[in-house]
């Protein structure tokens, strides 16, 4: 057998390459040797195998982490009769981190195959792990459009969770969203930052952590319960001391000061919001922001309701300076095709 050619492979969500690419090139050691995009499963950067590949976990924009080998050749019962390939992966990932990982499934087209689960016990004897459901070891074995892929990911949760969710929200924004969103809004040079609609804090504490220059980082809300759950974020994130949160209420238009940098996700409807009036509610904080955000300041939004919010964009005092469009797929299996505006004032 030749030896089989490692590569790391980063998935990420469909629109935020730019933000993924200057991630990455903060990393002088990391480069990316090619892209690609596979309908069914999303957008991915492959790079050249490197020992230390623990070094990618600390990126904030990624959804997910593997070690892969591509081969024509790598199907299901070629890895079978040739186990220690997966197992070679399955090794150095549980390398120091083995009380991390007690559980693992393997992602496979029929999974319940004489082969597959041939697979399955070599793992559970080798590695001594447990097969479930939900499993700290995910391992795939995938037809890909051109070949096959087997690898696992470096991790027992996926890159972009985060440890300071003490509760799922539902309407909770993925962190590598926000963490996009605050990438746009140059927060290196940014004192203050307001996150109205602020939620369970997510784009607050994703600032919090990673531009210790913000002085005064401020988020509102106006449910008392979800201010309290963000609260408890807040606190696990360590940042109780750097966040201020207000139970307010748009409408309102409460008097917090002005802002280098304001940042929001929006209500659209669905889980939150439903009995509003969205367009009035998107007037209002468009109203709000202009008279709220510094002049040289920067406005970033991201919403799935964009046509409406555009159209009273354009018509106010803020110019669209950049756009991104994302897709991803829903818990429920929707495509869901939100967009982050990053908005200036006019001169
Ligand atoms: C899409 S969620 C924000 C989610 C947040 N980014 C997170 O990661 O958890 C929108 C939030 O707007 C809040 N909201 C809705 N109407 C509001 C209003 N009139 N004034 C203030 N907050 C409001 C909701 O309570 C909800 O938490």
């Amino acid at each position: 057998m030749n030896k089989p050619k490692l590569e790391i492979k980063l998935a990420f969500i469909t629109g935020l390459r730019e933000v993924v690419f200057n991630e990455i090139s903060q990393y002088p050691n990391l480069h990316i040797v090619r892209e690609k995009r596979e309908p069914l499963y999303g957008d991915f950067v492959y790079f050249n195998f490197v020992e230390d590949f623990t070094k990618f976990a600390s990126l904030r924009s990624v959804l997910r982490a593997y070690i892969i080998v591509q081969d024509l050749k790598y199907n299901p019962r070629y890895i079978s009769n040739h186990k220690s390939l997966l197992g070679g992966i399955v090794s150095m990932i549980l390398e120091g981190q083995d009380t991390k990982f007690k559980t693992f499934k393997i992602f496979c087209a029929g999974a319940d195959s004489p082969t597959i689960r041939s697979i399955a016990e070599y793992i559970k004897n080798t590695y001594k792990l447990i097969e479930t459901e939900e499993a700290d070891l995910k391992i795939h074995i995938i037809k890909t459009e051109k070949t096959w892929e087997v690898g696992a990911e470096i991790t027992p949760r996926q890159l972009s969770f985060r440890n300071y969710k003490t509760k799922h929200m539902s309407g909770a924004m993925d962190p590598t969203i926000a963490y996009a969103v605050n990438s746009l809004c140059d927060l290196e040079y940014a004192a203050s930052y307001l996150n109205i609609f602020s939620g369970s804090a997510t784009l607050l504490i994703e600032a919090g952590r990673y531009y210790p220059n913000l002085k005064q980082l401020v988020g509102f809300d106006n449910n008392k319960k979800i201010v309290s759950l963000a609260y408890q974020n807040i606190k696990k994130a360590g940042l109780i001391r750097k966040i201020q949160l207000k139970e307010k209420d748009i409408f309102d238009e409460p008097d917090l000061g002005k802002f280098d940098v304001i940042t929001s996700d929006l209500p659209f409807g669905m889980s939150i919001s439903k009995n509003e009036d969205l367009e009035k509610l998107y007037r209002c904080f468009i109203g709000y922001c202009q008279k709220t955000l510094n002049p040289q300041g920067r406005l970033a939004v991201y919403t799935s309701k964009h046509e409406m919010l555009k159209k009273i964009i354009l018509k106010s005092r803020f110019k669209i300076v950049k756009t991104l469009e994302l897709k991803f797929l829903t818990s429920v299996n929707a495509y869901l095709r939100p967009k982050i505006f990053l908005c200036r004032l006019k001169k």
